[in-house]
């Protein structure tokens, strides 16, 4: 999930996402690969600096096949369907991974620790810190696909954009031939808003067919669960089954497109 521009909601269409596939009976993994720690903590996921966790930082750091094994960690929330959802957590101590950018093919090291470390999982999703440098392309190094978020937003699509122009310029440095935007999420939608449907036209014509149905709206309801760090369907506030369905709805697009 990339786009180099904050606060689209990257982290929290990881999450939900992840939610609405594990309550299909999906296996899924939320790895963490922003140094802010923002997906961890929705999550649920604290780092006790009295019992150190093993986090992305190390596995990345670690530079061997497999690390990433000794790093998921089960999302403890109170649902059913968090059994089938392991966090791969990060902190602020995965910024110290921008140090190693120099090394030779360090481009590579998410890859290489996830390397047999996911074959228990149906799907994983990396959430990336909003930027293009190390640690996304480490991300991009690693996926079978970006999906690249936008709100309908001038400064968001034109980051929609840069992230497409990047792929098609770098793919290849990357070692990541086959690379494309598999889909284009517009999220945190105002309904009514001319100028938003205006932006909301634009994406489309930019991305084609590229653009994942349905559009996600803004709802007070996603915002919150997200600040309680509670599963979407604890979340408070009105029009919470609207918000389910929306992220329903995406999972079943994600599921066509990936097949
Ligand atoms: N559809 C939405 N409706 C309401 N709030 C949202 C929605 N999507 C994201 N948010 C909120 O907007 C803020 C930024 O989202 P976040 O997931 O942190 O973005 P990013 O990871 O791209 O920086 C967060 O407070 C998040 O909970
Ligand atoms: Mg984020």
């Amino acid at each position: 999930m990339i786009n180099n521009r904050g606060g689209v909601g990257k982290s929290d269409l990881v999450l939900r996402l992840a939610e609405a596939l594990a309550k299909r009976g999906r296996r899924v993994g939320i790895l963490d690969l922003d140094p802010q720690g923002n997906l961890s903590r929705r999550a649920g996921w604290t780092y006790n600096e009295q019992a150190p966790q093993v986090t992305v930082s190390e596995a990345v750091m670690a530079n061997r096949p497999g690390t990433m094994a000794q790093v998921w960690t089960p999302v403890r929330w109170d649902v059913e369907y968090a059994s089938r959802m392991q966090l791969a957590p990060a902190w602020l101590e995965l910024e110290d991974r921008y140090a190693e950018a120099g090394v030779v093919g360090s481009h590579l090291r998410l890859a290489k620790a996830l390397h047999g470390a996911d074959e228990h999982l149906d799907d994983v999703l990396i959430d990336c810190p909003p930027s293009l440098f190390h640690l996304t392309q480490m991300a991009m190094a690693a996926c079978d696909g970006v999906l690249v978020v936008t709100r309908a937003e001038i400064d968001s699509i034109l980051g929609a954009k840069r992230v497409r122009q990047f792929i098609a310029e770098k793919r290849a440095e990357l070692h990541a031939d086959d690379l494309e935007i598999i889909g284009v999420v517009v999220n945190d939608y105002e309904q009514g808003k001319p100028r938003q449907r205006q932006q909301l036209a634009s994406v489309r014509r930019i991305f084609g067919d590229r653009v994942w149905e349905p559009v996600i709206a803004r709802r007070e309801v996603i915002a919150n669960a997200s600040n309680d760090h509670v599963p979407l369907e604890q979340g408070k506030g009105s029009q919470l089954n609207q918000a389910v369905a929306g992220f329903e709805l995406l999972a079943d697009t994600y599921q066509k497109r990936i097949a």
